[in-house]
């Protein structure tokens, strides 16, 4: 693997969950791998998850790590080519992606969607531009579009904790007040699409995502009717694609409860984090042994650490 970006930089995505599996057993069997080798963590957004369980990857593997805040840490980067740079952006991608390359065998990239423009964030210039610039292998750690750290813990997850072999899935929509980007939802549609589950996304009219993502998932308006039968829930809330970055709605019905959550075929609860208690989901819920909120997030290290085993294999 030379890149991670998305799943279609994975060729064997039963392999690399499996992989993750393994790394929870033996999380040192191989310290060897990363040794003398160091990834930089570049984050334009917050982060718990993201910053310390790929950190901890990395040094389960061997490898230094240097993290750094853009903006804050660094001076401000200007992802736009050919421009007259007078405004507050002082330094260059072109120059940036380049000089941390030469400190990095490895970077990761968080740089969330603007919601401003949605050709723009579709176009994943930040995370492009470090590809290009950058001269070493590039990780997500959560783009405009994508969040595939994410969905690969969470088949790990699904993967630990299913009961059929086939088990049912429901993505399901939260309310929020404030509008959230699509990457979690669609990476989560992506890679669902990939594993044998019976996949349903459900969400108020207007929530629809982006058809590449939902590829031929059953989709519902109905949240009761979705969660019917349902192994596994996962709840996000994001803003709306066709009135880019607008929240349409903060209807409280479709908050997750435990009477929803009895609907199901006793089934899991997953989100990403973090979660706003009692506005996505109630407290009943997530303090219930239905939750795998904190599994699914323990998982984020050995998703990471899957991942860059296979980019320090290629290195
Ligand atoms: N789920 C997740 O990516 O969490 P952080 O935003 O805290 O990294």
């Amino acid at each position: 693997m030379t890149n991670f970006l998305s799943l279609n930089d994975v060729t064997d995505l039963d392999a690399l969950i499996q992989s993750g599996l393994d790394a929870k057993q033996h999380p040192f069997a191989d310290q060897q791998l990363g040794r003398n080798k160091t990834m930089g963590l570049i984050f334009f957004n917050s982060s718990l998850r993201t910053r310390l369980s790929t950190q901890k990857a990395a040094q389960n593997l061997g490898m230094q790590t240097m993290v750094m805040n853009v903006g804050q840490d660094s001076w401000g980067l200007e992802m736009e080519e050919g421009i007259v740079m007078n405004g507050d952006k002082a330094e260059h991608v072109k120059e940036a992606a380049a000089v941390i390359g030469k400190y990095c065998d490895v970077i990761g990239i968080r740089a969330f969607a603007g919601l401003q423009d949605r050709e723009k964030d579709y176009a994943e210039i930040v995370l492009n531009q470090f590809k290009k610039y950058a001269g070493v292998p590039i990780v997500n750690l959560e783009s405009a579009t994508r969040h595939p750290l994410q969905s690969l813990a969470d088949c790990i997850t699904l993967e630990e904790f299913k009961v059929k072999r086939r088990p049912k899935v429901v993505l399901t929509w939260l309310p929020h007040f404030k509008p959230l980007p699509q990457a979690v939802a669609n990476s989560f549609c992506e890679w669902m699409n990939a594993r044998d589950v019976e996949f349903v996304v459900t969400h108020p009219e207007g929530y629809e995502l982006a058809p590449e993502f939902v590829g031929n998932a059953r989709v519902l308006h109905n949240q009761n009717e979705a969660f019917e039968g349902a192994d596994f829930i996962y709840g996000k809330n994001w803003s709306s694609y066709q009135q880019y970055g607008q929240v349409l709605t903060q209807d409280p019905s479709w908050m997750v409860t435990m009477d929803k959550m009895r609907l199901t075929d006793n089934g899991k609860f997953m989100h990403c984090l973090p979660v706003r208690r009692n506005m996505k989901v109630t407290d009943e819920v997530l303090d219930s042994p239905q939750s795998l909120v904190i599994e699914q997030a323990g998982n984020r290290e050995w998703s990471a650490q899957a991942v860059l085993k296979e980019i320090l294999k290629t290195i």
